[in-house]
């Protein structure tokens, strides 16, 4: 490929250079993909007032997410296996991230470990946590989280229990992956992808191989995982781990106005409109979609973000246009890394960034915190 233009041709990069197993892990959604399609096709309706002889100049798209400084709204989301698109996925995403000037979100289940990030960087970045049934286990991974300096955790509240991906059971995706005929085969058309591998150290999901219990190595990995995730996450535990962190807290998965009023009572700095990138609930309605009624719910009293579909620059405008803060960029990111490694995530975001910036001012703006509702056309966007 020549050229790249836009967040679809990394994405056709990515396909041909990451092991299918690893690609579709990424590429996927649960059962029919209904809400997986629908969180990027819910964003084409919804169209923009061009306007023009309105200065244009000395636009910014700086603002705040939880009161970090971004050089535009978009950070990255937390998203697991990142290691496994690339060799040292995480942190090469990281590195990209702290030199464009926007978050990076580290994942419980990522390969690279809190550590590893914390040594290659120098900008603080977010950590994710999963509630799981073993408590001290998260006690611990919030403590490292602090001794790296960690600027805010992202408490992700949807996956009480796991969604189920036809494409991941298909592939035999586990963990440590099951070596088939098929993804042996196909291994062996990624000849960059294995040399990456073998050329880096040997990283393992290294927030828990060592760290929980009865987790020593890969083989009690999966079983632990399978039993980990907790169907009794109540609000409670999210006092608890406010109380714990002390810190800034991003609440994750909230797709409901009832819900949302709950985040907000509980005091967290940001909740994020987020079906998991239609990865748990097939059936629930786009992020974009359930946007403005989160927003009008509870907009005044705690920051919303949203993620889920976003492709484009033009897909964030939209989103801060109905009321989102900021936003949260996951598939888009990973292509990038699939695609070119550290290179390709600087290339995602520089697309995203450039297209921002032009469609803003199309409208009519030279400030993204002065963007309202006002650049939509009335009738072509979901209302609350
Ligand atoms: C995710 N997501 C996710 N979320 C989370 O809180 N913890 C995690 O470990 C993961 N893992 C994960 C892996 C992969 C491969 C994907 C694609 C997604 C969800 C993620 O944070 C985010 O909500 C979505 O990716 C947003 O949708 P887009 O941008 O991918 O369309």
């Amino acid at each position: 490929m020549s050229v790249i233009t836009c967040i679809e041709d990394l994405r056709r990069l990515a396909v041909k250079r990451v092991p299918r197993m690893f690609y579709d892990y990424a590429d996927s959604g649960s059962w029919t993909e209904t809400t997986y399609r629908a969180n990027e096709s819910d964003f084409q309706p919804i169209k923009l007032r061009q306007r023009v002889a309105v200065n244009m100049e000395g636009r910014s798209l700086a603002t705040t997410m939880a009161g970090q400084q971004v050089k535009m709204p978009v950070a990255l989301a937390p998203t697991g296996l990142t290691g496994m698109q690339h060799a040292d996925g995480e942190i090469l995403a990281a590195r990209a991230a702290e030199k464009f000037g926007v978050p990076f979100t580290l994942s419980t289940m990522s390969i690279c470990s809190i550590e590893d990030i914390a040594e290659h960087t120098t900008a603080p970045f977010w950590f994710q946590v999963y509630m799981l049934r073993d408590r001290d286990f998260i006690r611990r991974l919030i403590e490292r989280a602090q001794a790296a300096k960690c600027s805010a955790l992202m408490l992700t509240l949807d996956l009480q229990i796991l969604g189920q991906r036809h494409k991941d059971l298909k592939n035999g995706l586990s963990a440590p992956p099951k070596p088939t005929l098929a993804n042996l085969i196909n291994l062996a058309t990624k000849p960059r992808w294995c040399m990456g591998m073998l050329g880096t150290p040997r990283r393992t999901f290294r927030n828990i191989v060592g760290h929980a219990k009865g987790v020593a190595d890969m083989s009690s990995l999966s079983s632990w995982t399978a039993e980990q995730f907790d169907p009794a996450l109540s609000w409670a535990d999210v006092e608890w781990v406010k109380k714990l962190w002390g810190g800034k807290l991003i609440l994750k998965g909230i797709m409901d106005a009832e819900d949302a009023r709950l985040a907000a009572d509980s005091g967290a700095d940001a909740l994020v409109v987020s079906n998991h990138g239609g990865r748990q609930l097939d059936g629930a309605p786009s992020s974009i979609h359930a946007l403005p009624g989160i927003v009008d719910a509870v907009g005044e009293r705690i920051e919303v973000w949203m993620d889920g579909g976003i492709r484009s620059g033009q897909d964030v405008l939209k989103a801060v246009a109905l009321g989102a803060r900021g936003t949260l960029i996951g598939r888009p990111f990973l292509y990038g890394l699939g695609a070119m490694g550290e290179a390709g995530v600087s290339k995602c975001l520089e697309l995203i960034h450039r297209e921002l910036d032009i469609t803003m001012a199309f409208c009519g703006h030279t400030d993204i915190r002065k963007v309202g509702r006002d650049i939509l056309i009335p009738g072509s966007y979901p209302s609350a």
